[in-house]
């Protein structure tokens, strides 16, 4: 069996063993009042959480949708489950944008089938000074001492107080940690609020991670951005060094993270199907020189996640360390996904008529229009053995908006990024127009009309006659991780600033 406890793993076997053979004869035999094992990967053999607010959102816009195919697509998704974001202090009690963490963990008490292990999918993202690259998610702490340590004493701390209650021991959590932050400290480090933010991110972090670690039933996966943000080598190796520093400053080390999750909040396509090799040469060029990717390898999230992967076990973490991708929202369906290669000998139009990601840019991370919801979520999805993922996963609840297209005055610390203005030309875009879709809310908010096109775009298709059966994938086109070359250092590009939605 694998499912040995990843703690247990990174610490002595030895003790292990000293361990359970002194275990009270009582608890070792009935098991009843013994906190569960903290398995390899918390959802395989487990069911997740759905969060009703956002399922009845889903059946509104359904009873709305003026399209019986649409409102029956709506309806087939609406118990998928999805993240339920602390997005702020007030998230914890609950406020006027949610029930508070005791509500979904009783929810989840009461979704729990029989001994079949749930897991409940939460969202750490209230660092000082937070999405210090953009403006849309910043947040209500001030990147500043006095920030830090209300972010410990209000936050953290009260959430670690509740996640602990032993009430909850049979939930699996897992905690998806600060979205976005990490990640900009590796390519925003020129941006004064980055710099302003790089200590108390660090910190933040680590004492999350102290805390959450230190309850057995909870797993935490830190955030890694996205192929199109980090995948550079000269992004992605920093990024692995950076995620090895801060969880060695931890009581446990590196045995305090479970994982890491990619494409929160993103885009970012699972797979390119038609783009499997980055060196095949069009006109001359390998694709992976054209505009699109930059001389970025990673196409696709099994490519970031393969890499990444194997870029942490050289930093010292365990094979055994689990990815997550949030497919979400990165389908890209619809009539303007390709059905095969271009046959263009022209590369930049053969990497535009070929890829499946129809942004206008990599870096386009607000509510980008024609983007579809992804795979739904699952377990050990296979067919990707380099990646090492334990699950795909829900982690934006499809619907919510990434930011407000224009001002929007907020109590929450949330501004204005034009990037979210479909009529802006966005020097972070190559000059072109963000693409993002018009009239959304604030960050978080319920954002209809982008719902609507996220579930006609979905792929796989949703199915209206079996919804519990998600579609296979399409793995058969994989390459095999391994494969990526080193750019041409003459026309690599330094850490390009990127960023992406999470915070989104
Ligand atoms: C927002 C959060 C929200 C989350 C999930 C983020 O972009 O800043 O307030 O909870 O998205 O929708």
């Amino acid at each position: 069996m694998s499912r040995i406890p990843k703690r247990l793993k990174a610490a002595a076997a030895a003790a292990t063993a000293t361990a359970l053979v002194a275990l009270p004869l009582t608890l070792m035999s009935t098991g009843a009042s013994a906190a569960p094992t903290h398995v390899d990967n918390p959802y395989a053999g487990a069911t997740q959480y759905v969060n009703p607010t956002w399922s009845a959102s889903v059946e509104a816009a359904a009873g709305r949708a003026g399209d019986a195919t649409l409102a029956a697509k709506m309806r087939a998704i609406k118990n998928q489950p999805t993240a339920v974001w602390m997005d702020r202090i007030s998230a914890i009690a609950g406020n006027a944008d949610g029930n508070g963490l005791k509500y979904h963990l009783d929810q989840a008490l009461a979704q729990k089938q029989g001994s079949t292990p749930i897991v409940f999918n939460v969202v750490i993202y209230d660092l000082p000074g937070r999405d210090c690259y953009a403006l849309a998610s910043n947040g209500e702490l001030p990147a500043t001492d006095a920030g830090m340590a209300r972010y410990k004493s209000e936050y953290i701390d009260p959430i670690a107080a509740l996640l602990g209650d032993p009430k909850y021991q049979d939930i699996r959590i897992s905690a998806t940690i600060e979205p976005d932050s990490l990640p900009n400290l590796i390519t925003n480090s020129s941006e004064a609020a980055c710099q302003q933010a790089a200590p108390y991110y660090r910190e933040g972090v680590k004492y999350a991670l102290d805390k959450l670690h230190a309850i057995p039933n909870v797993y935490t996966y830190i955030d890694a951005a996205h192929g199109g943000w980090l995948g550079w080598p000269s992004n992605a190796a920093p990024a692995a060094k950076l995620f090895a520093d801060v969880a060695r400053t931890t009581s446990a080390g590196l045995a305090s993270v479970d994982g890491f999750v990619t494409n929160t909040a993103n885009s970012t396509p699972l797979v390119e199907p038609f783009l499997t090799s980055p060196t095949l040469q069009v006109g001359g060029n390998p694709v992976k020189s054209s505009s699109f990717y930059e001389w970025n390898d990673d196409f696709d999230e099994i490519d970031w996640t393969a890499h990444l992967h194997s870029l942490l076990v050289a930093e010292g973490f365990p094979a055994s360390t689990g990815m997550l991708i949030d497919t979400s929202r990165n389908g890209w369906g619809g009539s303007a996904r390709p059905t095969a290669a271009s046959t263009s000998t022209t590369l930049n139009t053969y990497v535009d008529q070929s890829r499946v990601d129809k942004r206008v840019h990599r870096g386009a991370w607000c509510n980008p229009l024609g983007a579809g919801i992804g795979e739904r979520p699952q377990a050990t999805p296979s067919g990707y053995a380099s990646s090492h993922l334990d699950a795909f996963v829900w982690i934006k609840p499809p619907g919510e908006s990434d930011g407000a297209s224009s001002e929007i005055p907020n109590d929450q610390g949330k501004r204005f990024d034009r990037m979210c203005d479909p009529t802006f030309v966005s020097p972070k875009l190559a000059n072109q127009l963000t693409g993002a879709t018009p009239n959304a809310p604030l960050a978080g908010q319920w954002f209809e009309a982008q719902f609507r096109t996220l579930v006609q775009n979905a792929y796989p298709v949703i199915s209206t006659t079996n919804p519990t059966t998600p579609p296979p994938t399409t793995s058969s086109t994989r390459r095999t991780a391994g494969t990526r070359a080193s750019p041409a250092p003459s026309a690599s590009p330094t850490r390009v600033a990127q960023r992406s939605a999470a915070g989104a």
